[in-house]
């Protein structure tokens, strides 16, 4: 079977002409239409809760802009709200949690093997997903990396340094490794159960990878990362990963061996230069752009995304964001990072 998807094709290890793009964060504040949903859900867990309206939101900026890949609307902290924390978001500040750091609290979790009836509307907007995209539009399904995840769970917030988990880490490592394992288990199932319901590829998620040094990164970041990606190659080895240990830095190389992934996402600490000579060598890469650019847009933002698909043409590419889009960020720039990565 040949396979059509430009997305898919990049995953596969095909250098494309023109890189297929997507954006982290491509539904979010920065579009109007996206606020205009949001307000109507409530807030954004409703809409996150809300298939009909998490899939209206997901193909928000594929109608807009043409992307080739849309990725499923939802959030990573909503597998430890079906773990049993409690999960809020502050307007202006960001997510809330019950913490986890003692082996009782560990204990009260649910099993993994029982986030699925809370997360069955999840389920229900890539269904829906799955019946509305456009031939061409590949769907990603997603979830945060155990760590990511638990230095959310573990400090009840998002911190600058992650100091909590790390300080659980070297103060009580029971605990700590017990809390990795259930959210690598529970992310297993949450992930089968995405690709089941529709999700072509899956995206992990490891934003506080660059946190984690020495033995530490290899433990934490890498190690969880890839008894999920071979759990799940084993079930759907068709379904390409892709894996975005963000502030990895040199550590980037050589990763899609060690995590098992299809594709290594890059942030814009690395150059593309360097990644290309590095990274890509191992397979796809996607990136890296800064957001930054997506507010203040000009010759710059015309000439780093020229670089970018420059350095990256030898090889398979997706072209993206080095982070997600800010809510500041001006959609017509969004217009013009796409027209010059397909040369119009
Ligand atoms: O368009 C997409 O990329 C898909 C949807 C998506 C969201 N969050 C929606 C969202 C995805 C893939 C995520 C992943 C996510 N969520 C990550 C990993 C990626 C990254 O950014 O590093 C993390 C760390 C989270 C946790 C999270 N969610 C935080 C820290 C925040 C608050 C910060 C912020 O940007 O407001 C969120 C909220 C969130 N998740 C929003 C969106 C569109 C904004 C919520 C709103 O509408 O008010």
């Amino acid at each position: 079977m040949t396979i059509q998807k430009t997305v898919l094709r990049a995953l596969s290890g095909e250098a494309l002409p023109v890189p297929p793009i997507w954006m982290m964060r491509q539904a979010g504040r920065y579009l109007p239409e996206y606020k205009a949903t949001r307000a109507q859900a409530g807030d954004f867990l409703s809409l996150c809760y809300n298939p009909e309206l998490a899939a209206e939101v997901t193909l928000q900026p594929i109608r807009r802009y043409g992307f080739d890949a849309a990725i499923l609307f939802a959030d990573i902290l909503l597998l430890p709200q079906a773990l049993g924390a409690d999960l809020w978001f502050v307007t202006g500040e960001g997510p809330r949690l019950s913490t986890i750091t003692t082996a009782d609290q560990l204990a009260a979790l649910k099993p993994a093997a029982d986030v699925n009836d809370h997360l069955s509307p999840i389920y229900e907007t890539i269904k829906i997903l799955s019946k509305s995209l456009p031939v061409g539009t590949t769907l990603i399904g997603f979830a945060g990396s155990p760590w990511t995840v638990a230095t959310y769970m573990i400090a009840g917030q998002g911190t600058p340094d992650q100091g909590p988990a790390h300080a659980l880490k070297d103060e009580n490592r029971l605990v700590f490794d017990g809390l990795i394992d259930i959210i690598t288990d529970a992310t297993i199932v949450y992930l089968s159960a995405q690709i089941e319901a529709g999700a072509e590829v899956i995206k992990l998620f490891d934003s506080w990878a660059g946190s984690l040094h020495g033995d530490d990164f290899a433990q934490y970041s890498i190690a969880p990362m890839r008894k999920i990606t071979s759990a799940l190659k084993s079930a759907y080895p068709d379904v390409p990963i892709i894996a975005f240990p963000r502030g990895a830095g040199e550590k980037y190389g050589n990763l899609h061996t060690a995590i098992g992934a299809d594709c290594i996402a890059l942030d814009d600490g690395v150059s593309a230069d360097w990644a290309a000579k590095n990274v890509q060598t191992g397979g796809c890469v996607q990136g890296n752009l800064a957001s930054r650019h997506m507010v203040t847009g000009g010759d710059a933002l015309v000439a780093e995304t020229r670089k970018i698909v420059d350095a990256f043409s030898g090889g398979p590419h997706i072209f993206n964001l080095g982070h997600g889009i800010t809510p500041d960020a001006d959609p017509e720039n969004v217009q013009l990072m796409i027209d010059t990565v397909r040369g119009i």
